[in-house]
């Protein structure tokens, strides 16, 4: 059984750094995608950034219906197209109790490899756009509070500043 990893919380600096592309699907990468997706259903999330488990890697893992048979893998992946605007609420596991409107495009298409090192093209609309958008922003060290609503950002301040004092005082 892979073993369910710790999410890395805001605000440790791996989740600042731009993860980096891999190289070859080996061994050492299948495994960390198998702990990936363990601890996505351990936490009951939806997608899950290899940052967020402390490996600066250019890896997703995703469920939208948070089923197992729904799980799809990214390597490498990038949003080649992307239109429109959309805002809803979201979270992130890196994020304890902390959400906000966060203001995204609502089609993008991706192109990634899948474990198998097969090209792999994905078009998402709603609510998938939002949850690939947000995961491949995580690979580039990019954050679902910088892209908050002035307002949602406001309101979150406080719980933002807690988890700051927290990580500085272990
Ligand atoms: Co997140």
């Amino acid at each position: 059984m892979p073993e369910v990893l710790t999410i890395v919380t805001y605000p440790d600096p791996i989740l600042r750094r731009r993860a980096e592309d891999i190289e070859e699907i080996d061994r050492s990468i299948r495994d960390i995608v198998a702990a990936m997706s363990e601890t996505m259903y351990a936490h009951h999330g939806v997608g899950l950034a290899a940052p967020q488990v402390g490996v600066s890697k250019r890896i997703v893992v995703f469920s939208p219906t948070g089923e197992k048979k729904d799980e799809k893998v990214l390597i490498n992946p990038m949003i080649i197209e992307h239109r429109g605007g959309m805002e809803a609420e979201e979270g992130c596991l890196s994020f304890p109790d902390i959400g906000g409107i966060v203001r995204r495009n609502s089609y993008v298409r991706i192109l990634a490899y899948d474990l198998d090192g097969n090209d792999l093209e994905i078009t998402a609309t709603d609510f998938l756009a939002r949850v690939l958008q947000h995961e491949i922003d995580h690979l580039d060290g990019t954050l679902f509070i910088d892209r908050m609503t002035p307002e949602s950002r406001v309101r979150a301040r406080e719980a933002l500043k807690a988890l700051e004092d927290a990580y500085k005082t272990p």
